[in-house]
């Protein structure tokens, strides 16, 4: 009786949390002052461009017209310029990064839509903190590689004081325990059981949860006829107790308030590079050379109607404080927003209009050589922001990479 009484407090206490939202963003968000783009070459030696909305619509990335009309923000990649593969600069891509940043909460993504699997794709939707890697912590919610079917759910922490998960109370399957760095870039790593990819749009989409506290974090995915009531109704909070066991639980030896703080939520659809780039071959990819890295820089370079698939749909992101949780959720003040937009679609008089759609060239000029930086050098560029990783712990030439260089 004692037992079964302190089973169901620890039941009762676990669904006591309740939730206040603190954001919602749906359509425009995305694009107006809740979300950045981060420009420029990839901080992980992906084959992409990320570019500004203004070059996205013009190569076709984004509608912004579109996205006033329906409210649901869609966006992808350049699927027609083919390209030099032997460019720095890639395909053409977004990466957004959230203005303000939370530590805990409950993050809800609703989505019609994710980037399919793929060979030569890499996209992500995580959470990244800000300083060195990884000083303060990144999440990976939703993380594929090229044509692997399962979504890698993970964290990625430093090494003191060590943080190690015990890969039980979840359905998923923990593939690595270690969450720290030291030991290597893949971090402590679930795999989904779940729906994800083109099984997952297959399905119409779906929602996944990330819950984080000081306890850890629970990660869930639901297939849009699987999603909980609490949350398909809109109007009330998620009620944890309809989730079920989480697809990631992430508990176990460590200190997550240490590890996990101030996080930016990120989308970003990345080409090759240290993951994808360094799994081509053994997923077995096209290879064009002998080289992993090199073949996939070729594959994507060449078949860019490949990536028809590879867009993000989404519905809407909402982030809810946890009321009873005891660390108070710190949140950067959110830029100014602009919501006169909404209701004609029209865009704010304040931005500068995205130039109008013309039709893409198909010349290898599209992606321009730019310098690399070099290991140990300082690297300035005045498109990664403080919140990007340490940019002086990595080697740019491709094929000097480590092996087990992993996702950062
Ligand atoms: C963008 O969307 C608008 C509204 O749906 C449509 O009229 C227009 O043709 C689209 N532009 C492009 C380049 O597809
Ligand atoms: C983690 O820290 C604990 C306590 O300091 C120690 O006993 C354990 O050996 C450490 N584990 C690793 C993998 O470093």
């Amino acid at each position: 009786m004692a037992l079964l009484w302190t089973i169901l407090s620890i039941v009762a206490l676990a669904h006591s949390q309740t939730f206040n939202l603190l954001q919602s963003y749906k359509g425009l968000d995305f694009f107006n002052r809740a979300f950045t783009l981060y420009e420029g070459w990839d901080p992980t030696f992906g084959y992409v461009d990320y570019v500004s909305l203004t070059v996205a619509e013009q190569y076709g990335l984004v509608n912004i017209t579109e996205i006033g009309k329906t409210g649901i923000a869609r966006w992808g990649v350049d699927t027609s310029s083919i390209l030099d593969p032997n460019a720095n600069l890639g395909r053409k891509s977004l990466r957004l990064h959230s203005v303000q940043t939370f530590t805990h909460g409950l993050f809800v993504l609703d989505v019609a839509h994710v980037p399919a699997d793929v060979c030569g794709t890499w996209p992500a939707f995580w959470l990244l903190g800000n300083g060195v890697w990884p000083t303060t912590g990144e999440v990976d919610i939703i993380e594929q590689t090229n044509n692997q079917k399962s979504n890698i759910m993970s964290l990625h922490s430093d090494s003191v004081p060590n943080c190690t998960i015990a890969g039980t109370g979840q359905s998923g399957t923990l593939l690595t325990n270690d969450c720290a760095y030291a030991n290597s870039y893949t971090g402590c790593t679930v795999s989904s059981n779940q729906l994800s990819g083109a099984a997952l749009n297959g399905a119409g989409g779906g929602v996944f949860v990330l819950l984080w506290t000081s306890q850890g974090m629970q990660m869930w995915t639901f297939h849009r006829s699987e999603i909980p009531p609490s949350i398909k109704s809109k109007t009330k909070a998620p009620l944890l107790s309809e989730f079920g066991l989480p697809v990631a639980n992430f508990q176990g030896s460590c200190d997550f308030d240490a590890h996990f703080h101030e996080q930016q939520m990120i989308f970003n659809t990345d080409f090759c590079g240290s993951n994808a780039g360094e799994t081509f071959q053994t997923h077995g990819c096209p290879m064009a050379t002998s080289k992993s890295w090199e073949s996939c820089n070729i594959f994507v370079a060449n078949t860019p109607q490949a990536f028809l698939e590879s867009y993000w749909e989404v519905n809407y992101l909402n982030v809810y404080e946890v009321v009873s949780a005891p660390a108070v959720p710190a949140s950067a003040p959110e830029a100014p927003r602009d919501f006169t937009s909404y209701a004609g679609a029209t865009w704010p008089a304040s931005w500068t209009a995205p130039a109008p759609f013309s039709t893409p060239t198909r010349a290898p000029a599209n992606n321009p050589k730019v310098p690399r930086p070099v290991m140990g050098q300082t690297v300035v560029n005045p498109s990664v922001e403080t919140a990007g990783p340490d940019m002086t712990k990595r080697d740019y030439s491709l094929g000097r990479l480590p092996s087990a260089f992993g996702r950062a």
